[in-house]
C-alpha cells in the first residue's frame, strides 16, 4: 500500500501469507500525531484501504486495522469466527494465566458470566448509587472551585472513577489515596517495574478481600462473586480474581479518558458549554453524542478459523486491531463525523463496543459522565482552557488525556 504513516515503533516482519501490497505501518501508539490528537491521527486512516495488516501493533508482534464501522460491527458481533482469549492479557503481567472475566471468555462460557454479572451494574444498582456518585463529584468539586483553575485530571478525571469503584465495591474511603496510586502506577507510569508493582499490589489486596468476604460475608460485590456458582460449580479463586481486577482495570482509565476529552472539547466550545448550561436537560444526549467523538478504546480479536474480509485474506491465529474510534468516526456511517452535534439523530457509535462484549459498565459510565458534567456545570462559572499550558494527550490502548489546566473566573 502507497501512502506509509510515520512510524517510532520499528515494524515486526509480515507473515508470509499477507501479500506486501496489504501492510501499512501505523503505530497506534507513538506515531508522533497520537500526542497531537489521536482521533484525528486514527481518522487519517478512513477511505484509504478497507483493511491492512499494521505490523507495528506491540502487543501481538503485527495485526490486521479494520476501518470501517461495518467491518468492526461484522467482527465484534461474530464471536463464533473471532475469540477475545488473551485480547488484554493482564494476568500475564503478574505471571498468572487466569482470564479476564467475563471480556476474554467466548460464548457459551461468555454468556454464562454475563448472565450472573449482568444484575450487579444493572440500572436500579446505578440509581442506588446515584447520591454517592453526586456527592463524590461534588466534593472533588469542592476542593477546587475557589481556586480558580485546576489540573483537571489529577483534581477530578482521575480521582472521580477511583472513588465510584470504591463505592461499587463497598471499600472504605480512606484507601481511596491507595487505590487512586496503584491506578496510575499501573496504567500511567512509564517505567515497567512499577507497572508491574502496582498490578501485583492489586492482584494481592483483591486476593485478600476475596479471602476475607469468603470467611465474614458482607453485603457487597466480593461477597457476592466469592460465594457465586455456574452450573451448580462455585467459582474457582482464579474466576474470582479475574472478575475483580476486570471491575478495577475496566471502568477507571475508560471514565477518566472520557472525562478528560470532553472537558477539553466544553472548553475549546463555550458555546456548547453554554447551551448545556441553559438546557441541562440536554446532558444525557451531549454525553452519548461525546462518547461517539471520543470513543477512547481499542481492543483486539483473533481469528478462529481463515476468514475473508474487505478483500483480504485472514489467516486463523492472525491479531485484528479494534479501535472504535475508527468506527465511531466513520464517515460512511456519520454525517460530519468529526463535529460534536448534541441533536444527532441514530448515533449508533462504538464507544461501548458491540455484540456479546458491549460494556457491562455502560449504565454506570453514562452516569458518573452525566453527573460528572453536571455538577461542574451547576457549581463552576464558564471553564476555558489555561493560556499557554500544554494539553498532554496519548494514542494507545485507551487514547487518554495526561493533563489539562482548566481556569475560570472566581467572584
Ligand atoms: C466511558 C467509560 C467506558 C468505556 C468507554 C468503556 C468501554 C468498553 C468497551 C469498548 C468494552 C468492550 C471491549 C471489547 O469488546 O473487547 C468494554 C467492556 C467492559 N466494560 Fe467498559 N467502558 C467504560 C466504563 C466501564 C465501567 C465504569 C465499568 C465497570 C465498573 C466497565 C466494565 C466493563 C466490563 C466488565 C466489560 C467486559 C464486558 C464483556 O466482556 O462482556 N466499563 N467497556
Amino acid at each position: 500500500m502507497s501512502d506509509q504513516v510515520a512510524v517510532v515503533a520499528p515494524a515486526n516482519p509480515v507473515p508470509s501469507h499477507i501479500p506486501p501490497e496489504q501492510v501499512k505501518a501505523f503505530d497506534f501508539y507513538a506515531d508522533p500525531r497520537m500526542s497531537q490528537c489521536p482521533f484525528a491521527a486514527t481518522a487519517t486512516l478512513h477511505g484509504k484501504e478497507r483493511v491492512f495488516w499494521n505490523p507495528t501493533n506491540w502487543q501481538f508482534g503485527g495485526a490486521w486495522v479494520l476501518t470501517t464501522a461495518e467491518d468492526i460491527r461484522f467482527v465484534l458481533g461474530s464471536p463464533d469466527l473471532f475469540t477475545n482469549k488473551g485480547e488484554a492479557g493482564f494476568s500475564g503481567f503478574v505471571g498468572e494465566s487466569w482470564d479476564l472475566i467475563p471480556l476474554e471468555l467466548d460464548p457459551p462460557e461468555h454468556t454464562k458470566f454475563r448472565k450472573l454479572l449482568n444484575p450487579l451494574l444493572a440500572p436500579p444498582v446505578v440509581s442506588k448509587m446515584a447520591p454517592g456518585i453526586t456527592a463524590r463529584a461534588a466534593a472533588l468539586i469542592d476542593n477546587v472551585r475557589d481556586r480558580g483553575g485546576c489540573e483537571f485530571m489529577e483534581a477530578f478525571g482521575r480521582p472521580f472513577p477511583v472513588g465510584i469503584f470504591m463505592q461499587l465495591m463497598g471499600l472504605p474511603a480512606e484507601q481511596t489515596d491507595t487505590f487512586l496510586k496503584w491506578e496510575y502506577d499501573l496504567l500511567h507510569d512509564p517505567d515497567m517495574r512499577v507497572k508491574v508493582g502496582a498490578a501485583v499490589a492489586i492482584r494481592d489486596y483483591l486476593r485478600e478481600l476475596a479471602a476475607d468476604r469468603r470467611a465474614s460475608p458482607k453485603d457487597d460485590i466480593a461477597s457476592f462473586v466469592v460465594a457465586s456458582a455456574i452450573e451448580g460449580q462455585q467459582l474457582t479463586d482464579d474466576q474470582v480474581m479475574g472478575i475483580l481486577y476486570l471491575l478495577f482495570v475496566g471502568g477507571l482509565d475508560t471514565v477518566a479518558s472520557s472525562l478528560g476529552f470532553f472537558f477539553r472539547h466544553l472548553a475549546e466550545h463555550p458555546e456548547q458549554q453554554e447551551q448545556l448550561r441553559r438546557q441541562p436537560e440536554m446532558i444525557e444526549k451531549a454525553v452519548e453524542e461525546l462518547l461517539r467523538r471520543y470513543s477512547v478504546v481499542t481492543s483486539s480479536r483473533q481469528c478462529k478459523v481463515d476468514v475473508e474480509l474487505g478483500g483480504v485474506r485472514m489467516k486463523q491465529g492472525d491479531w485484528i486491531t479494534i479501535n472504535d474510534s475508527l468506527a465511531s468516526l466513520d464517515p460512511a456511517e456519520f454525517a460530519r463525523p468529526m463535529e460534536v452535534d448534541f441533536d444527532r439523530k441514530n448515533n449508533r457509535h462504538l464507544g461501548f463496543s458491540f455484540g456479546p462484549h458491549f460494556c457491562m459498565g455502560s449504565h454506570l459510565a453514562r452516569r458518573e459522565l452525566a453527573v460528572a458534567l453536571r455538577e461542574w456545570l451547576a457549581r463552576v462559572p464558564a471553564w476555558r482552557l489555561k493560556d499557554n499550558a500544554p494539553i498532554a494527550v496519548h494514542g494507545g490502548g485507551v487514547f487518554g488525556v495526561e493533563h489539562l489546566e482548566l481556569e475560570w473566573n472566581v467572584a
